[in-house]
């Protein structure tokens, strides 16, 4: 089974846009195994829009670009499995793709067909260019049942952006991933919009079919594709955590060849990922309401009876312990006190000890806490 946990990789999308091509493909999986982001779970290289010719070959197939990969995409496949990585590819569900490539409407299965024949492992499926009479969840329906007729075991990344409720009806369509929103932008707004906006309808995301908000930004540094201010190191791993939280895919959207060591250090904690492939996969529970331009206080339980409590600060000003606690009795713990949680700071390791009735979360502008611990006897 695919997708048991949240898909990790790197797509090429957020720095390279259109100026994709071989020698960055390649670099890119030799960089995941050589940085250790192999090793700490990325899987997945996948190269995004732009990688085809503008027109079909004369059997109606799409062809990769001679020119940005001139020994053809089968020989990219090679080289990223030799690596012990998968490989991914882009197509669209409407005639063309969102940079007016070819897309996959009406070549389904031909297609379907022909990346299992690259060696293709994940396909992202845009949805740019539908033609007004076809109906998108047809046409998702449609590549799905194409990828498994393919020959070749593929994840599917649908990619419609959250339009027609795509949450409640994209499993039925073999999905393993969905993104969720519009594009995400190299800022802090950007960023925190789009999961503010996916805080209600994580309830949908699960084993075998996970909400996707989008590719990470972290570490690019207003450089690249969708440069739109940049972040500093702590918003970026803010980010990070806020995705691990949310057990979006962790598909990683910098270049990954010169990362400093800080956007490493991010894109491999250790507790952040364990949290993101918790294998239990329950949604994140609000405690304190939907928060909008606020601070979310939120809930969730794990596999093996942990849970985490998080706080995340999304405003530019400190929260006081007097503005920012969680009242226990809030999140499912009896008022009589005879239960505490045991917790541990996730990021500093600090033994936080058995908490009952209340916990303080003083917060920076721009700042989160995550606690990770069991309920246990308070007397
Ligand atoms: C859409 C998608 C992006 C990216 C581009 C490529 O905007 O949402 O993630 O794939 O198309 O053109």
């Amino acid at each position: 089974m695919l997708a048991k946990t949240p898909p990790m990789g790197w797509n090429s999308w957020n720095t390279f846009g259109e100026n994709i091509n071989e020698k960055v493909v390649l670099e890119t999986a030799d960089a995941m195994v050589k940085t250790g982001l192999k090793d700490a779970g990325y899987e997945y290289v996948v190269i995004d829009d732009c990688w085809s010719k503008r027109e079909r070959d004369e059997n109606g197939r799409i062809a990769a670009d001679p020119v940005k990969f001139p020994h053809g995409m089968k020989f990219v496949a090679d080289y990223v499995h030799e690596k012990g990585l998968k490989f991914g590819m882009y197509s669209c569900a409407g005639t063309k793709t969102c940079a007016q490539y070819p897309g996959s409407f009406d070549h389904e299965y031909l297609d379907a067909k022909t990346f299992a024949e690259f060696g293709v492992d994940f396909l992202k499926y845009d949805f740019c260019f539908k033609p007004e009479h076809a109906k998108g969840q047809l046409l998702y329906h449609r590549m799905g049942m194409a990828l498994k007729a393919s020959g070749r075991e593929i994840l599917f990344s649908a990619c419609n952006w959250g339009c027609d409720s795509v949450e409640t009806w994209i499993r039925t369509a073999g999905a393993q991933m969905y993104r969720s929103t519009g594009d995400i932008a190299d800022n802090f707004k950007s960023m925190s919009d789009i999961a503010v906006s996916q805080l209600g309808k994580l309830a949908y995301s699960g084993v075998g079919c996970f909400n996707d908000m989008d590719m990470l930004v972290c570490g690019m540094h207003n450089q690249g594709n969708v440069a739109a201010g940049g972040m500093s190191d702590s918003e970026y791993l803010f980010h990070f955590a806020l995705w691990c939280v949310c057990q979006s895919p962790l598909m990683i959207g910098c270049d990954v060849r010169n990362m400093s060591a800080a956007t490493l250090s991010t894109l491999t904690n250790k507790e952040l990922i364990r949290i993101n492939q918790d294998e239990e996969a329950r949604p994140i529970y609000p405690v304190s309401g939907k928060p909008v331009d606020s601070l979310l206080i939120g809930f969730k339980h794990l596999a093996d009876n942990e849970y985490i409590l998080a706080a995340f600060n999304f405003t530019d000003t400190a929260i006081s312990p007097w503005n920012g606690y969680v009242n226990l009795f809030d999140i499912g713990m009896p008022v009589s006190g005879e239960l505490g949680l045991r917790l541990r700071d996730v990021m500093t390791g600090e033994d936080v000890g058995v908490v009952k009735e209340y916990l303080a979360l003083p917060l920076q502008a721009r700042d989160f806490r995550i606690y990770r611990g069991t309920a246990v006897e308070a007397n």
